[in-house]
């Protein structure tokens, strides 16, 4: 699978622990878009080619990253086709792939310690999307869209 992640300056530590966690998949292939540094770069922006990679197809998913995840997650779903679901707990993150099929996962890097992080990432690349009646939601989430 294809993943792509960025983030902005409060969270390119949390960026480096998610990919060695996305490390310990070898099917995963990883497309880092940055930031690189701590020098303060906007977040919509990070969202904007996060999520290019994965509506045009070049990545199945994303993950993205900020102090908080809220702006990120915020920029991420004004976005056609992104179903980004903000995470800070391993249930959150189970349910979204589960009910939402939640094509990007946020994160905050001013919110979230290293341990938790690395368990959100892991359910979040290991569960499935059940389908069935939630398939019928997320087909009404596409007409809001398309409104
Ligand atoms: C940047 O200072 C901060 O606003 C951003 O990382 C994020 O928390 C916004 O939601």
């Amino acid at each position: 699978m294809k993943l792509t992640i960025g983030s902005d300056h409060g969270a390119v530590e949390l960026k480096e622990t998610v990919k060695a966690v996305l490390a310990e998949y070898p099917d995963i292939e990883v497309n880092d878009v940055g930031t690189f540094g701590t020098e303060s770069v906007d977040y919509p922006d990070i969202a904007e080619k996060v999520c290019a990679d994965v509506v045009n197809g070049r990545s199945e998913r994303g993950i993205v990253l900020c102090g908080t995840g809220i702006g990120i997650s915020i920029a991420a779903n004004k976005i056609k086709g992104i179903r980004c679901a903000l995470c800070n707990d391993v249930y959150s993150a189970k349910k979204c792939r589960e009910h939402n099929n939640a094509n990007v996962l946020a994160m905050g890097g001013r919110v979230l310690g290293r341990g938790p992080a690395e368990e959100i990432v892991r359910a979040w690349l290991t569960t499935e999307f059940e389908g069935g009646r939630h398939q019928r939601r997320l087909d009404k989430i596409t007409a809001l869209e398309n409104k």
